[in-house]
């Protein structure tokens, strides 16, 4: 036994919080809720479609909308149509009007310590002076500007430049690598990038600009660029032809004064590339009405932000999540949002309770691989700092086991912060299935019920919905105003994508099938078991296991590959390659080594293999298809129950004991 009487008070709370499966939002949460009203539920769904102009009327629109939603054409819904906004002036100008000129928009925080505050009236400034600029290098309506950018101001100044003068943004996540920014650039037919010099990871600058220009070699056509100097002296850089450097530009127009445009609600606001079945990513495009009422909507009523909080959600803008909730949902309620540059265990393991403290947070938001990561690291960390100020905590991106939700619930929220699980997409644009903080018991574990307006259901592979406790397919029946309007320049995948699997065309009849598996329980409560088609999520990041093998048989040598994710106690799901060589080919470290290196150049270090598995063959079926389901379960150590109808069983013994090598 431990001396330590902490300890022994952790041990008892530990076995209290184990048997506990459903906790009660506090009282003193209730009490200051935006959304308190428990008829809510009802409501939206006696007033369906209607009930979506609560979300509508969190903004401010130029001109008012005729129809909530337009359905003639299914599934090509259109929302608030008729409807005229701009989406810099919701997240700024109209702030600055109400007197919140001097209220902080965008706290930031530079990995070495350094801290840049912008209120309302500076980012205004700002975001109009690069949108003048952007103007001046001929970006007009409707051209898409791409965003290769870390996590720094300008990239949120960038997007709501580019929403100002009504050209869609397409933001890179800058740990894509420079294959990945051409695909995207080229896909988009984007003639405009703004990328940076480096940036600092782990106190080290890391040159961003050799990726970008590496990637504009790979880009079809001519570019325009313009470049932050984000690291100074650290890192000198040559600009080249057709790149402009940001501070000079910024510099000349400073002053300028910039009109939002009058945006369609139709219109797009940007466009997000994302990963699917096949190699080739989705460009899933996102509207100006819509999506930004629904960023809004759920900001409000599941984040619960007000505008005096100060709010942090530790995702990447190059994800959705940080679309929706670091920029648009939180500026467009005109509250204060934090955006973190660097890790969170650097210089030491307790940096983002070091921020939370420093900052007086009210609402933390993050993904369970983070959580995950706080638990090993343990408890003493954020013990040493006062997290008080919080009210709220959430968490997206992949499901959260039970221990990992309770651990965050006492040693981050001090059993006094509901806990909301939000389940949603790329493409759904915001929340989907989650608790209402103030209204709805948390079961650890389960994202929750489907938010008021959101009709989602769990069904087989027939569509019928399946009893409780059993296993099967997410569901979406009605549309919502965030839900992706296409796939950009693709409708036919589109369709074939999302509406194929469980829609009836001839009964009218369309059904959203957001390729997640998942049970319900007695109460409604949905749990998700993850993707059920061959998309990863390696520490909440989404990837294309078919991108992934494409970048392994680039490698030559390499006959054949077949890439699965694995489970992997920190990161969710990790990546795992089998790999068959050419006749004559050998399994040395240097061909690993090229392995890696070719999944690093082609998709990033985040899709980085835990592990290569040298194999003369992959388990198939009699019909030629490779068993991936099979191989998950060798490389989760999974039991692999019958493979007597495989074509070769033999070849798992094999694969299993190269796997147990590693
Ligand atoms: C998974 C991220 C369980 C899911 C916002 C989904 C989740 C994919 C949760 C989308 C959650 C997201 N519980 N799984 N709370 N949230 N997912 O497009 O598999 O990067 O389909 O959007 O993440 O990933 P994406």
């Amino acid at each position: 036994m431990s001396d330590d009487p902490d300890s022994d008070a952790d041990g008892e709370l530990e076995a209290r919080l184990e048997e506990q499966d459903a906790f009660d939002p506090p009282e003193s949460f209730v009490e200051q809720a935006n959304v308190r009203d428990e008829e809510i539920y009802e409501t939206f769904e006696e007033e369906w479609p209607e009930c979506w102009e609560q979300a509508a009327d969190l903004l401010s629109w130029d001109s008012e909308y005729d129809t909530v939603l337009e359905d003639d054409d299914e599934p090509f819904y259109e929302w608030f149509t008729g409807g005229e906004l701009n989406a810099s002036a919701n997240c700024l100008d109209r702030h600055v009007e109400d007197g919140a000129k001097n209220r902080a928009a965008i706290q930031w925080e530079g990995e070495l310590g350094e801290t840049r505050t912008y209120t309302y009236g500076e980012l205004l400034n700002e975001v109009e002076a690069f949108a003048a600029s952007l103007r001046d290098l001929g970006v007009e309506e409707d051209d898409v500007v791409t965003l290769y950018m870390p996590m720094i101001p300008e990239l949120p100044i960038a997007m709501l430049a580019c929403a100002r003068i009504g050209a869609p943004h397409s933001v890179v996540f800058a740990g894509f690598s420079a294959d990945a920014l051409a695909t995207r650039m080229n896909a988009a037919e984007s003639e405009y990038l703004v990328t940076c010099d480096g940036y600092y990871r782990r106190g080290d600058a890391l040159n961003h600009k050799e990726k970008a220009d590496k990637g504009l070699r790979g880009v079809d056509h001519d570019v325009t660029s313009v470049v932050v100097d984000r690291l100074g002296d650290e890192l000198t850089h040559f600009l080249g032809s057709n790149a402009h450097d940001y501070g000079d530009l910024v510099e000349e127009h400073a002053g300028a004064s910039v009109e939002p445009v009058s945006r369609d609600a139709e219109d797009m606001l940007f466009l997000m590339y994302t990963s699917g079945t096949t190699g080739e990513p989705k460009g899933v495009k996102h509207t100006t009405g819509g999506y930004l009422s629904y960023a809004a909507w759920t900001s409000h009523a599941v984040l619960d932000i007000k505008p005096e909080d100060t709010y942090w959600c530790a995702a990447d803008i190059g994800w959705i999540t940080g679309h929706s909730y670091i920029v648009y949902g939180p500026l467009a309620l005109g509250t204060t949002t934090m955006m973190y540059e660097g890790t969170p265990d650097y210089p030491e393991r307790d940096r983002l309770w070091e921020i939370i403290e420093r900052n007086r947070v009210d609402i933390f938001y993050t993904a369970p691989t983070a959580i995950r990561s706080f638990m090993k690291w343990g408890e003493q960390f954020p013990a040493e700092h006062d997290l008080s100020s919080l009210r709220l905590l959430g968490t997206v991106g992949e499901p959260i086991n039970p221990r990992a939700w309770k651990w965050y619930y006492t040693h981050i929220g001090n059993e006094e912060c509901p806990i909301v699980d939000t389940w949603w997409q790329t493409e759904t644009g915001g929340m989907m299935i989650t608790t209402l903080p103030a209204l709805t018991t948390m079961k650890p574990g389960t994202a929750g019920p489907p938010l008021p307006g959101i009709d989602a259901q769990v069904v087989d592979a027939a569509g019928q919905e399946v009893e409780a406790g059993k296993a099967g397919y997410v569901t979406v029946n009605k549309p919502w105003p965030g839900m992706l309007r296409t796939l950009y320049n693709n409708d036919d995948r589109f369709l074939e994508e999302y509406w194929q699997e469980y829609s009836d065309p001839d009964s009218d009849e369309w059904v959203y099938f957001p390729e997640d598996g998942a049970k319900i329980d007695d109460d409604g409560y949905i749990t998700i078991l993850g993707r059920v088609d061959d998309v990863i999520n390696v520490s909440g990041h989404r990837l294309g296991t078919m991108e992934i093998e494409s970048a392994v048989v680039g490698v030559s040598g390499v006959a054949e590959a077949a890439v699965v994710g694995g489970d992997h106690d920190v990161k969710g799901e990790a990546v795992y390659t089998y790999v068959i060589l050419e006749d004559g080919q050998e399994a040395t470290e240097s061909m690993r080594e090229r392995i890696v290196e070719s999944v690093e150049d082609g998709i990033g270090p985040i899709a980085r293999p835990e592990s290569v598995v040298f194999t003369p063959e992959l388990p198939k079926t009699r019909s030629g298809k490779i068993m991936r389901r099979l191989l998950e379960d060798i490389a989760s150590g999974n039991d692999l129950g019958d493979t007597s109808t495989l074509r070769n069983p033999e070849v798992v013994d094999e694969i299993a004991g190269h796997v147990d090598d590693e």
